[in-house]
């Protein structure tokens, strides 16, 4: 059965919702499911603007047909190359032979590369700036490298002021029938999956984030309509979310506050954890946070250190080293260029403490703009109460340096 929204009286939301796919890029779980959005406009020739992932080729297919009505697909506008959003393009071929597809070069690359039969298609290559006009409906094109992709590049349709974003303003989460972030409690409901898409898919990419938001600086009086490639289409508040976008891709805290990230094998290190979270709440800094690495999946705790502006590592020793899931995160906070945070160590270790300066070095030497404290908490297999002073000393250094 067709399920069709309308985002203007011309733009219509053909895509589809997927609440079967466990693993997103098969790395990030998505509980709340994703949908990928497909766009068609009716104008004197149509346009499909992207399409969707394989598993959800039939339901773009029966949106399509019920909105064209017998109408022919004249032209195919693709912004990003992933196969989330270009798996369908070979059955459209397939049923609109006579289609034109309009891309980049990079992008007409890769659809060679994934073997797209594009070449038995005509094409329109554009380049940054180009225009191109549909009828009523002239669209400009912005190219957006490495947001996510290389060849990524936004549409923005000049006659109604919508911006078909690709990835840029997307989310994890099924849209289930809504369809504008109005329509539901983004801040309430939608904001996690929002941080931990973006920081996680393309937190390595900050700079070329505050590229494009420059390049939308220019023309944002004239933007009415965000349509991103997931999740829902903005057309209220749109300076919320482009403010959020902002501040994540400027790696600067979103609050300030305490992310407390544990690794603990027997419980002592998750009990000197949670000694030093009751330390901060009673003296009054109560955005405490605290995660089990071994439990948290990776990717929530990426968007946690994007989200506070403190972080505590605690982490047992164990061979020698940090303890394995603690590494992990380590090496994907650096992978995702996670900077500009102020950092507390604790650490534990039976015979021999290491985690510790391990940490430090890692901190120091392989991220960037990482300011560690130099008070630290140190225990020998458990925390006892001679190390209280150390704990309430390291409390007031957390909170001193957020004055
Ligand atoms: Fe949703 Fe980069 O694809």
């Amino acid at each position: 059965m067709y399920s069709v929204r309308n985002v203007t009286e011309d733009v219509y939301w053909v895509g589809a919702n997927d609440h079967r796919l466990a693993l997103f890029e098969n790395a990030y779980p998505i509980p709340r499911g994703v949908s990928y959005n497909s766009y068609l406009l009716l104008d004197e020739k149509t346009a499909l603007f992207d399409t969707v992932d394989w598993s959800g080729c039939r339901q773009l297919l029966e949106n399509m047909e019920h909105v064209l009505a017998g109408r022919p697909l004249d032209y195919l506008v693709i912004n990003h190359l992933e196969p989330d959003h270009a798996g369908s393009i070979e059955e459209i071929l397939l049923r609109w032979p006579n289609v034109v597809i309009i891309s980049n070069e990079k992008a007409f690359m890769m659809m060679r590369q994934f073997k797209f039969p594009v070449d038995e298609h005509a094409i329109v290559e554009v380049k940054e700036g180009d225009t191109f006009s549909f009828g009523k409906h002239v669209v400009t094109f912005v190219f957006a490298p490495m947001v996510h992709w290389p060849e990524v590049m936004v549409t923005f349709d000049t006659t109604d002021g919508v911006l078909f974003s690709a990835d840029a303003f997307g989310t994890f989460g099924a849209l289930d029938g809504k369809l504008f972030a109005d329509e539901v409690d983004f801040d309430r409901d939608w904001l996690d999956d929002a941080r931990r898409y973006l920081t996680n898919i393309v937190g390595k990419y900050g700079p070329h984030i505050q590229l494009i938001l420059k390049k939308a600086g220019g023309i944002l009086s004239q933007i009415k309509y965000i349509c991103p490639l997931h999740g829902p289409v903005w057309r209220k508040d749109l300076m919320y979310f482009i403010q959020k976008y902002d501040t994540w891709s400027r790696y600067e805290p979103e609050e300030k506050g305490v992310m407390i990230v544990y690794a603990s094998m027997y419980g002592n290190t998750e009990s000197a954890a949670q000694a030093l979270a009751a330390r901060l709440c009673d003296k009054g800094m109560t955005k405490v946070a605290i995660y089990d690495v071994s439990s948290t999946d990776v990717s929530q705790l990426i968007s946690e250190t994007f989200k506070y502006s403190h972080l505590v590592l605690a982490s047992v020793t164990y061979n020698l080293g940090i303890y394995p899931a603690m590494h992990n995160l380590l090496m994907d906070m650096k992978a995702l260029n996670v900077q500009n945070r102020t950092v507390a160590i604790m650490e534990n270790g039976s015979w021999a403490i290491k985690s510790g300066d391990l940490m430090q070095k890692f901190l120091d030497e392989e991220m960037k703009n990482m300011t560690v404290l130099n008070e630290r908490v140190s225990m020998a297999s458990s925390l006892h109460e001679d190390k209280a002073f150390e704990l309430e000393t390291l409390a007031d250094a957390i909170l001193e340096s957020m004055q």
